[in-house]
C-alpha cells in the first residue's frame, strides 16, 4: 500500500536529515538573509530540501514538492488538490539553528487530494519523532499518543504563539493578546511553528495562535492535530487551505470555541 511506504520512507528520511543537521551544528554554516536580516536561510536548509527532492523524484515521481526554499520549482504547474503533495521544511526554526542549534525541526507533511495521510516532525538535537499515518494514531518514537480527554480551561491553558502578533498585523486593533495574556496560564515562544503545533498534538501544549505561516511551517502537524481530533483553523476560525499560507489556530474544541469568541473579533 503506497501510505505505508510513504509513511515508512518520511520517517527514515527524516531521521537521516536529521543525522545531517546534528553534525552541522558544529560546523560553520553560511547563512544569508532572504528579506531581511530576521528572515535567514543556510545551505542546509537549501540541502535538506533538495534531499527529499530527490529521494521524493526518485522514488515516487508523479508526487510534488512544495517546500520553502523552493528547490523543486521547476515542476510544471499542478493542481495539488488533485495530486499528492508533500510538504516539506528543511529546516523549521531556522533563527533556533543559527543561534541556539536546538529548537528547530524537519517537518513533512504528505497529503492526497488535499487529504491529510502523513505527518512527520523531527527535532534532530531532541532526537524525538513526532509521526502518524491517517488512521494510525500519532506517536513519539514508538510511544502511542492517546489523546487525552482533558478539556483545559483559559485559566489553564498554555499556549504558542510567534513574535509576528507584536508587529503590525490585522488583528491589532482588537488587541486580542493582551486580554488573553492576563487571562491564561502562560504564553510560550519557541521559534519553531511545527514543533509547536506538534507539541499540541501530543499535549505538551493546550494551544497555539500564528499568523503568517506558510503550508510547510503547519503542514505535518497539520496532519498530527487532525489525527488527534484537535481542531485547526485560521484565527478567523475558517477551515486552512493547506497549500498557501495561513493564520493558524488549534486547540481542543472548548478552548478554541473560547479564544474565538473571548479574545478574537475580526471578521464576523
Ligand atoms: C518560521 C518559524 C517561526 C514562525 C515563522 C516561520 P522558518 O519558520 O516556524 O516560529 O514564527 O513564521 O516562518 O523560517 O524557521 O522555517
Ligand atoms: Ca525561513
Ligand atoms: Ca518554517
Ligand atoms: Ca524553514
Amino acid at each position: 500500500m503506497e501510505y505505508q511506504e510513504i509513511y515508512r520512507l518520511t520517517k527514515e528520511w527524516a531521521y537521516e536529515a536529521g543525522e545531517i543537521l546534528r553534525e552541522a551544528v558544529s560546523q560553520e554554516i553560511t547563512v544569508e538573509y532572504k528579506t531581511s536580516a530576521a528572515d535567514l536561510v543556510t545551505e542546509k536548509d537549501k540541502e535538506i530540501e533538495a534531499f527529499f527532492a530527490n529521494k521524493i523524484n526518485e522514488t515516487f515521481p508523479h508526487h510534488f514538492l512544495l517546500g520553502e526554499e523552493g528547490v523543486a520549482s521547476n515542476q510544471a504547474d499542478y493542481d495539488p488538490h488533485n495530486e499528492i503533495v508533500w510538504l516539506v521544511d528543511p529546516i523549521d526554526g531556522t533563527t533556533n539553528f543559527v543561534h541556539n542549534k536546538r529548537n528547530f525541526c524537519i517537518s513533512v507533511g504528505v497529503f492526497d487530494r488535499g487529504q491529510p495521510i502523513v505527518g512527520v516532525v523531527y527535532d534532530p538535537m531532541a532526537d524525538q519523532l513526532f509521526h502518524t499515518l491517517k488512521g494510525n494514531g500519532v506517536f513519539i518514537d514508538d510511544e502511542f499518543i492517546k489523546p487525552s480527554t482533558m478539556a483545559p480551561t483559559s485559566e489553564q491553558a498554555l499556549i504558542s504563539m510567534n513574535h509576528l502578533w507584536l508587529a503590525p498585523n490585522e488583528y491589532l486593533h482588537e488587541q486580542p493578546l493582551q486580554k488573553m495574556a492576563t487571562d491564561i496560564r502562560g504564553f510560550r515562544c519557541l521559534g519553531s511553528a511545527a514543533l509547536e503545533l506538534a507539541n499540541v498534538a501530543v499535549g505538551r501544549l493546550d494551544g497555539a495562535i500564528f499568523i503568517g505561516l506558510g503550508p510547510w511551517d503547519f503542514g505535518a502537524a497539520y496532519v498530527l492535530l487532525k489525527e488527534q481530533g484537535i481542531h485547526i483553523t485560521t484565527v478567523d476560525g475558517e477551515q486552512i487551505d493547506v497549500f498557501h499560507p495561513s493564520s493558524v489556530l488549534t486547540a481542543k474544541k472548548e478552548l478554541h470555541h473560547s479564544i474565538r469568541s473571548n479574545y478574537i473579533r475580526t471578521k464576523k
